[in-house]
């Protein structure tokens, strides 16, 4: 039976069923517990980066390496004709996507992915554009909440930081809302999580609420969700007035549940003490090595009609 996700496009958690989630989860432990290396033989990726990225555009490289395929790409447009000549995103789009078999993309400006998927031939895959959406890296969360708390139905779970630009937030909090979460949301008014993603979770009967203090939250949660404040989308001052606002260290934690477990998208600026990172909460690490299996499974599954 051809698998659901075969040739999709991979846009917006908006799109999958909790179906297709637990399947790309199912492939992601699979993976995880017996490795693979031919899923992606005579497969030819693009990974594109419009946009700086350590791990999502490396795990990307190393998932494809590891399942057999191979890599075109570029790590920063500033050198291709797009960069250098003027010539349009769409062309670029549509050139790269008639040399290979499925295109990754990230982007500072949201919609992006989608206009490359408009007219691409082949499947594309968004790795974060903007404030938007990060769908990959959703996976990869929900792949280690699972991991750490044996479950994702009912979790509590705190967001903390950015929950205005953070895509990362926006695209957990649509997902998690399909297994009903308690979501506490800690930010500093200025950057609090948007309206349209307030009213979605009301709409599907989440339970959340909004706090300034992380202290009030700790007892309650199983999961941490920490966030940079996002430095790329503000003025230098008011960045500056917000980068401190929250501040983890290992006596923030002194009311964590025992089981309780730290999260965060990474890069960390200092948003988490290092001292945190010896305390049995930190999983930030391990949350990112979880990239390679979440994202291998994306790709076996858009590539594969069966695996
Ligand atoms: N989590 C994440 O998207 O990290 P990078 O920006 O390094 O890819």
């Amino acid at each position: 039976m051809t698998n659901p996700l075969f040739q999709k496009d991979i846009i917006s958690i908006s799109e999958f069923s909790k179906d297709h989630i637990e399947l790309i989860l199912k492939t992601a432990f699979e993976l995880k517990k017996n490795p693979r290396t031919d899923l992606l033989k005579d497969k030819l990726i693009g990974v594109t980066f419009f946009e700086g990225s350590t791990r999502t555009r490396l795990s990307f490289e190393t998932a494809i390496q590891r399942l057999g395929g191979r890599v075109i790409g570029f790590p920063d447009a500033a050198n291709t004709s797009l960069g250098k000549k003027g010539e349009t995103f769409m062309d670029s789009m549509r050139i790269i996507t008639s040399y290979t078999d499925a295109l990754v993309i990230r982007h500072n400006k949201e919609g992006a992915a989608r206009l490359a998927a408009d007219i691409s031939p082949v499947p594309v895959i968004n790795a974060g554009d903007g404030s938007n959406q990060h769908p990959s890296q959703t996976m990869l969360d929900l792949f280690t909440i699972k991991e750490t708390q044996g479950r994702l139905e009912e979790i509590s779970i705190a967001f903390v930081g950015d929950l205005k630009y953070g895509r990362t937030v926006h695209s957990l909090a649509e997902a998690l809302s399909l297994y009903n979460a308690r979501i506490y949301l800690v930010s500093p008014e200025s950057l609090a999580m948007p309206q349209y993603i307030l009213d979605d979770l009301t709409k599907r009967g989440i339970t959340f609420s909004v706090h300034t203090s992380l202290e009030e939250v700790m007892p309650k949660i199983d999961i941490l969700y920490m966030t940079r404040v996002q430095k790329e989308r503000f003025d230098e001052t008011e960045y500056q007035h917000l980068k401190s606002k929250y501040i983890l260290t290992p006596e923030t934690l002194a009311d964590a549940k025992e089981n309780m477990k730290i999260l965060h998208p990474l890069p960390r600026i200092d948003e988490i003490v290092s001292s945190v990172d010896d305390t049995p909460y930190a999983y930030y690490f391990k949350q990112a090595a979880n990239g390679v299996y979440a994202r291998e499974a994306i790709l076996s599954l858009v590539l594969n009609k069966e695996i």
